[in-house]
């Protein structure tokens, strides 16, 4: 049995692969500092898979734990989700979030490297391609200068990533991330957020719950069928299964370069009132809702060309949008 790393496996996108990679026969370890989650996410991976993962409770910011972890074990890949991930916060206080994005990447590959570890898959996201200049986005299109803190924290993270393993002859796989939405079937595990929701699902559901009174949507002028902006939403139960595929590749030295980077998204762009048309049909509620000015920071379009992703990791969504939003409902409906 392989032995997984999962920096992060309490969050939102980590437990899900957790449940993958138990389900793919996989024996996970898990590091997670609760910093944006709780610990009974544990548990609640274990009632789903009836495999209790390993669980260190470490803060990859500190150098020390990290090399004392990995004096003790030995480990055949890495999947790293820890990181801040909220783009205003990260415009706050950028130095937290290169100092927890970044210094907990390093800390990582160089254990990596130094111990003869090997398959890192890397949580990267969209946001590296900002407001592309086709549709939909191939993995080809030019690097975007990042829009805030956050964004360059994935940027700069893929270039390390890359560059280590053209130093090391580390493998490596950076999934781009377009916009993860849903959760488990079983609704034991979703996304849990902290305060006031920034995205769009999340606050679309605490609308609906009555938590919020009313959804405010970011701009009805911009250059799309409707007006209002387009993203790619993945089920987040598809998106854990794009990480086995990589892993799988890597593992199996499947891979063409030493540095690959691949698209996770539908493939399909559906607009704020789309998602919200569609959320109505699948919870029967009326949503709450008033058009208001753009956010600042927000592009206009962004769905993903996932062909090569598709071809090379042999990995596809199946789950539709609909079926995403009634699993983050019934989420929702839980709590
Ligand atoms: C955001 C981040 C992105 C990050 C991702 C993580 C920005 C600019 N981008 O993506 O870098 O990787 O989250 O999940 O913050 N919307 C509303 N009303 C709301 C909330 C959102 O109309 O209350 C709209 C937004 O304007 C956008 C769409 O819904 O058009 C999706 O927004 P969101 O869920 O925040 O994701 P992104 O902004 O695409």
């Amino acid at each position: 049995m392989k032995k997984i790393l999962v920096t992060g496996g309490l969050g939102f996108i980590g437990s899900h692969t957790v449940v993958a990679l138990q389900n793919a026969k996989f024996d996970v370890v898990i590091i997670d500092n609760l910093s944006n989650t709780t610990i009974d996410v544990l548990d609640n991976i274990t009632s789903i898979t009836g495999i209790k993962p390993e669980y260190h409770n470490i803060d990859l910011r500190n150098k020390k734990d990290v090399q004392q972890f990995f004096e003790t074990k030995k480990v055949d890949g890495i999947i790293h989700f820890a990181a801040y991930k909220a783009v205003g916060e990260s415009v706050e206080k950028p130095l937290d979030y290169y100092e927890n994005n970044i210094g907990s990447l390093i800390y990582l590959l160089q254990e990596m490297n130094q111990r003869g570890l090997d398959n890192f898959i890397f949580s990267s996201s969209c946001t590296v391609y900002g407001q592309a200049d086709e549709l939909p986005i191939t993995e080809n299109a030019p690097i975007k200068p990042a829009e805030s803190p956050y964004g360059n924290t994935k940027q700069i993270g893929e270039e390390i990533i890359n560059e280590s393993c053209n130093a090391y002859g580390l493998n490596a796989i950076a999934l781009r991330y377009f916009n993860p939405i849903g959760g488990h079937d079983s609704v034991k595990i979703g996304e849990l957020p902290l305060g006031v929701p920034q995205n769009l699902i999340p606050f679309i559901t605490q609308t609906a719950a009555g938590i919020r009174k009313e959804l405010s949507v970011f701009g009805d002028d911009y250059p799309t069928t409707d007006g209002t902006a387009v993203r790619d939403y993945i089920h987040v139960v598809d998106l854990a299964k794009a990480h086995i595929a990589a892993l799988q590749r890597l593992i199996n030295k499947k891979n063409n370069k030493n540095f690959e980077y691949f698209n996770v998204g539908t493939g399909t762009g559906s607009s704020v009132l789309e998602v919200i048309t569609a959320f109505e049909k699948v919870s029967g509620k009326k949503l709450n809702y008033k058009i208001v000015g753009r956010r600042a920071g927000d592009i206009t379009a962004a769905y993903a060309d996932t062909t090569i992703a598709n071809k090379e990791l042999q990995w596809k969504t199946e789950k539709s949008l609909e079926e995403a939003l009634d699993s983050a409902w019934k989420w929702q409906l839980k709590h």
